[in-house]
Formats: structure tokens, sequence, C-alpha cells
């Protein structure tokens, strides 16, 4: 598929998207968000990818935000209308997806950025990089899902002073916020996030969706969390990935998943 506003590279098990709006520091308009709705479903449905990673291009930003010329004169049901939109498009989409998702935030990740970033199921930061959600500086609110997933990540204090503050934190605050895993250099950004991603294709994806989905049951206030693991814990035993895993377990040899 051929895309306007995004780069998609899938190599071996690890697709990398690109937000590639340098000039807007990766602003999301609406036709980015639904070229990234369009590129994580087809990269979840690809057999063969195991493992997204989502940045943006340039040194600059990860995204600044979704794109304010846009939504400047917006009435309140076309506002609401944006905010379900693109939540159910994109952002509890990746949260939900079945396929890991990490966001290697390479500059400003603010507004919707930094909301795209805490959607996704782990974050590392290049040293550059500054996070916030200035929304109420524009007289409106984090609406696609920044007052649900941060304070879940830092706690309700924390998410409190950044969204009311519109203040920006660095990366290194961002990691002892627990916002972010990793610091590493620019150069060392995306390296890392592939190392990691390949950690995670070594395993079963079957059983990886099973955590994904018995993880966001714990903040998901129509599901019993524990009810869920039982669950998704039973299914895995239906499971080829499982037969295999403890077969190559018994057997002392790598599992083949
Ligand atoms: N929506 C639309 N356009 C945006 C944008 C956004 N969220 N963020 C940046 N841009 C555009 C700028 O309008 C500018 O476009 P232009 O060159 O056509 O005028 C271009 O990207 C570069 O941004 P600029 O502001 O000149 O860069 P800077 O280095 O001076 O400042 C930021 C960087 C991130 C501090 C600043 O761009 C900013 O505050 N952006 C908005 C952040 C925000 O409020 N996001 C939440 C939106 S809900």
């Amino acid at each position: 598929m051929s895309y306007q506003n995004i780069l998609v590279d899938p190599q071996n098990a690890i697709t990398t998207i690109t937000i590639n709006r340098p000039k807007k520091l990766n602003a999301l308009n609406k036709d980015t968000i639904a070229e990234l709705h369009d590129a994580f479903a087809d990269a979840n449905d690809d057999e063969d990818c195991r493992v997204i990673i989502i940045t943006g291009s340039g040194e600059k930003a990860f995204v600044a935000g979704a794109d304010i010329s846009e939504f400047a004169d917006f009435d309140v049901s076309e506002g609401a209308n944006l905010a379900r939109k693109g939540q159910e498009l994109l952002f509890s989409f990746v949260a939900n997806l079945e396929t890991p998702v990490i966001a290697a935030v390479n500059g400003f990740a603010l507004g919707g950025g930094l909301e795209l970033a805490l959607a996704a199921h782990f974050r590392v930061a290049s040293d550059n990089a500054k996070m916030g959600l200035p929304e109420v500086s524009l007289g409106v609110i984090p609406g696609y899902g920044g007052t649900q997933r941060l304070p879940q990540l830092v706690g309700k204090g924390k998410a409190m002073e950044l969204i009311m503050t519109a203040g920006m934190i660095s990366a290194d605050d961002a990691k002892a916020w627990g916002l972010v895993n990793y610091v590493v250099t620019q150069e060392e950004l995306l390296p890392l996030c592939e190392k990691l991603a390949g950690k995670i294709a070594r395993n079963s994806s079957t059983a990886i969706a099973a955590a994904i989905r018995s993880i966001n049951a714990n903040f998901d206030k129509t599901k019993n969390g524990f009810e869920t693991e039982i669950e998704e814990f039973g299914k895995c035993f239906g499971t080829e990935d499982f037969e295999e895993g403890t077969t190559a377990f018994l057997e002392k040899r790598k599992p083949e998943f």
C-alpha cells in the first residue's frame, strides 16, 4: 500500500512505521491517522510481523501533537467526534493490538504525540525527547486517551501536574516517572528498540497476544483482570505454541514458534 504521510519498513520480524511530516513536526492530521490505522492493521495481519516500532522522521520530533490547524474551528459535536474517531482508529486500536508495539520517542512527543506513545505497549526515548500534554494551554484537554493512560503509567498526582501545567518533561524525568523504559542517544534509539523487538520476536506471539489482553484488562473497568488472566492462561493450553514451547523445553532445545 502506498502512503503520503508515513513510511512502512517491514524487515524480517520487525515492521517500523515512521510518521513522515517533518516540516509539521509529524503532527497528526486526519489523513495521517487514517494511514496509521491501515499500516498498524496490515502489520498486525502480516504473519511475518512479530513486533511493530512506531517513530517519527527527523531528529526533532516524534509527533508534536494533533494537527491544530484541522480542528481550530470545530464545534462541540465535531470536537467529540474528533476524539472518538481518533481513539477508535488509532489510540485504542494500538493499545489493544495483538502485535506488540514499541514507541521509539525521538524528539518532541506532545499532545496526541505523547498519547500515541502512551498507547504503545512500552516506550524508549532518545535523550533529546521532550514530553507533555499541553492541551489546556489551547483551551482543550487531551482527547486521545491522555487523561486515562498517563495516570495509569505515572500516577494521578504527576499526571495532574503535567496536564494542568501544560509543561514538558525531559527524557530523563520521563524515565524517572516510569513513562519510558530507557533513555539513549538518538543514534542508539532504533538499534535498542530493534534489539528489544528481536528478544520479543523469539517468544510465542500467541502467548504475547494473550499477555497483552490480560494486562490491558487490568485497566478496563468492564473487565475482571484476574478472570481474564485465568481464561487467557487456559486458552494457551490449546495452542500449537504451548505444545512447541513445552516440548522444546523437555527436549532441551530452543522452541520454534
Ligand atoms: N499542529 C499543527 N502544526 C504544528 C504542530 C501541531 N501540533 N506542531 C508544530 N506544527 C508546525 C508549526 O505550525 C510549524 O509550521 P510552519 O513552519 O508551517 O509555520 C512547524 O510545525 C514547525 O513548528 P515550530 O513551532 O516552528 O517549531 P519550534 O521548534 O519553534 O517549536 C514546538 C516546536 C513543538 C514547541 C511547537 O511547534 C509547538 O508548541 N507545537 C504545538 C504543540 C502542541 O500544542 N501540541 C498539542 C496539540 S493538541
